[in-house]
């Protein structure tokens, strides 16, 4: 039976709208590039997922998700099940040793560049580098012909304030274009073939 799927969405954000509102920020005076922020490669992934298990653990979004969960939603988002994944726009901050500080991955949600994951490890909170991916990010994006960016935050996560504080702003989260539609495909006995709408 085929199935006509919703376009993919974050499943992190998108059950809960309403106590994660949607922020859009224009890229125009937020892009800025730094020079300690390069790229994100596939082969970066394990250190990246330690990153984030480390960031994320006792935030208001922490799900007690461990290392192999943090592997496969970077996996996932790099096949594009939380969106078309904006590769030029999943960048690192390195440190003056070259290991992973800080990162961001962005990806394209209903028309839009999306921050998909934004974190900094513990040890590095507060130095500026969420602030410098995200100006980094603004300007690859900005390069690229995008207008503007946009993310979900809890809102009890204080990145709130860095978000608003770089020019974010609350907005209606934009609709699906359709409705998420699954129709079974029937083929009768004379070959024709019906759709229904269930
Ligand atoms: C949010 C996060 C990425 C910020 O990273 P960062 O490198 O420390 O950010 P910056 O140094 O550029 O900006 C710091 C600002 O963020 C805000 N902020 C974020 N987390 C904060 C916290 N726990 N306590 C206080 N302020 C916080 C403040 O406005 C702060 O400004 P200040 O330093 O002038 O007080 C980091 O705290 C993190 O990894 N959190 C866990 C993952 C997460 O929640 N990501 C965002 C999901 S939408």
């Amino acid at each position: 039976m085929p199935r006509l799927r919703e376009q993919a969405c974050p499943r992190r954000y998108a059950d809960r709208m309403t106590e994660r509102p949607y922020l859009v920020a224009p890229l125009e005076g937020l892009a800025e590039a730094d020079a300690r922020v390069r790229k994100v490669n596939d082969s970066d992934f394990a250190e990246l997922a330690e990153l984030m298990v480390e960031a994320y653990r006792g935030t208001v979004d922490d799900e007690g998700g461990d290392l192999k969960d943090a592997l496969g939603e970077l996996r996932r988002t790099a096949k594009g099940h939380y969106g078309e994944p904006m590769r030029d726009a999943w960048l690192a901050l390195l440190g003056e040793d070259g290991s992973i500080e800080s990162a961001i991955v962005v990806t394209e949600w209903r028309h839009r560049p999306f921050v998909a994951f934004l974190f900094t490890h513990p040890r590095f909170k507060g130095k500026g580098h969420a602030t410098a991916l995200l100006k980094t990010a603004a300007s690859v994006l900005a390069n690229a012909g995008e207008k503007d960016l946009s993310l979900i935050v809890t809102r009890s996560n204080p990145a709130r304030e860095l978000y608003e504080s770089l020019g974010f702003t609350e907005r209606e989260a934009p609709a699906l274009e359709t409705e998420p539609v699954v129709a079974t495909l029937s083929v009768d006995e004379t070959g024709g073939s019906g759709a229904e709408r269930v």
